[in-house]
């Protein structure tokens, strides 16, 4: 006999399998507004969908006879060990899909032993997040202002609270067009606040997040000689999508880059995260780590970033719809799905440990 509650079409009793069954979860939960903006690309949202496309255009090339009784999925990001190469990109107001919003996400990402980038647009402060994860290993995503002070005084409160890097995202000089945020006139509800500006300049926090406001256009390659100025913290770039910017990002010294194109939030018509990853690689030459986020949804999506390259990976949905879920503990489902699928994959694979992974795992057309 099969007894159970339907709740918004959906057997509550049915456990969740994959991370496509938490945004199903997550579209049926949260309000339009809150649902649309997590979900939301650019215009026509073509980058978007072609994030996880992408990933189910690359076939693999399995070994097989190789003893994979025991799979190690550890690795390192700027040295430090993490339980497995996946980790929680920067995403904004977490306390729209759940009431201790990052506090959970800190939480969670502690528990899995893996490394969590902390949104300036965060709805709990800094000092929040490291209180309820004290061990947790965390990257705080910036953002440079118009104001330099604004972004001089954020590092120098990372820094002092132990965040281990600062990611510098560069996709953003003005928000893209999303149209189901301008139709729903989106904005972050008044109960809720940016809490990183709390008794800062308002002008920092006055819209939603609708940064071009306050963010600086006209950043370049100086303000990176700027930011190693004020820190010693590594400086990783977020949003690099070719090998001239990867080669720039080397000369200019920083510690590492993410392939990223925001989730397609942003330049609409711009290549899938996965198919810019190897002609980076290739520029980079391992002279620094290569990271890469979007439409990372399976293990075996991980399994083929690795193989092209990515030192780790970021998911950025998908830890929003763990936290739909049930919070901390909805997020540490969504995260030890993925490791459990990585894990899997790599042992069909033929894959003992990380360092096994590489380039003749990935059929070569796509090379
Ligand atoms: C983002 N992203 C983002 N990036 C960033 O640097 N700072 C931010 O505050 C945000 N905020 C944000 C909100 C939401 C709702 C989304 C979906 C994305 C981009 C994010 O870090 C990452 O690049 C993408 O989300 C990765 O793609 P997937 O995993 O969502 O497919
Ligand atoms: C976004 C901003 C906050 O993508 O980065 O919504």
């Amino acid at each position: 006999m099969n007894i159970c509650n339907r709740e918004g079409g959906r057997c509550a009793a049915m456990a969740l399998v994959c991370l496509t069954d938490f945004e199903q979860y997550a579209k049926e939960h949260l309000s339009k507004a809150t649902w649309d903006y997590y979900a939301a690309g650019a215009d026509e949202c073509c980058t978007r969908d072609d994030n996880l496309l992408a990933y189910k255009r690359i076939r693999l090339r399995p070994r097989v006879l190789r003893d994979v009784s025991v799979s190690d999925t550890r690795t390192t990001v700027q040295g430090a060990e993490i339980g497995f190469p996946v980790g929680v990109a920067p995403t904004a107001f977490h306390c729209l899909a759940w009431h201790e919003g990052e506090v959970a996400t800190a939480r969670a990402t502690e528990a899995l032993n893996t490394c969590y980038i902390s949104s300036t647009y965060s709805t709990c402060s800094v000092e929040e997040i490291v209180a309820a994860a004290p061990g947790g290993y965390r990257w705080f995503q910036l953002y440079v202002y118009r104001d330099r002070e604004l972004s001089e005084q954020m590092v120098r409160r990372v820094e002092a609270l132990g965040y281990r890097a600062l990611v510098l995202t560069v996709d953003v000089p003005f928000t893209g067009k999303r149209r189901d945020d301008i139709r729903n006139r989106f904005r972050l509800p008044p109960h809720l606040k940016l809490k990183n500006f709390e008794g800062l300049p308002q002008a920092a926090a006055e819209d939603y997040g609708i940064p071009s406001n306050t963010l600086d256009p006209s950043i370049s390659w100086k303000d990176i000689h700027w930011l190693q100025s004020i820190t010693q913290l590594p400086i990783i770039i977020k949003g690099i999508l070719t090998k001239e910017d990867a080669e720039l990002a080397v000369e200019h010294g920083v510690q590492g880059i993410i392939v990223s194109n925001h989730g397609g939030r942003q330049l609409d018509g711009g290549p899938a995260t996965i198919d810019a990853l190897t002609e980076i690689v290739d520029a980079v030459q391992g002279r620094m780590e290569v990271y890469l986020d979007g439409g990372i949804r399976t293990g075996s999506d991980v399994l083929k970033a690795l193989a092209l390259g990515a030192k780790c990976v970021f998911i950025g949905r998908p830890a929003v719809w763990g936290l739909a879920y049930k919070g901390e503990d909805g997020l540490r489902e969504v995260l030890q799905i993925l490791h459990d699928e990585f894990r899997l994959s790599m042992a069909l694979s033929g894959c003992r440990n990380v360092a096994e992974i590489n380039r003749n795992l990935i059929q070569c057309s796509k090379l």
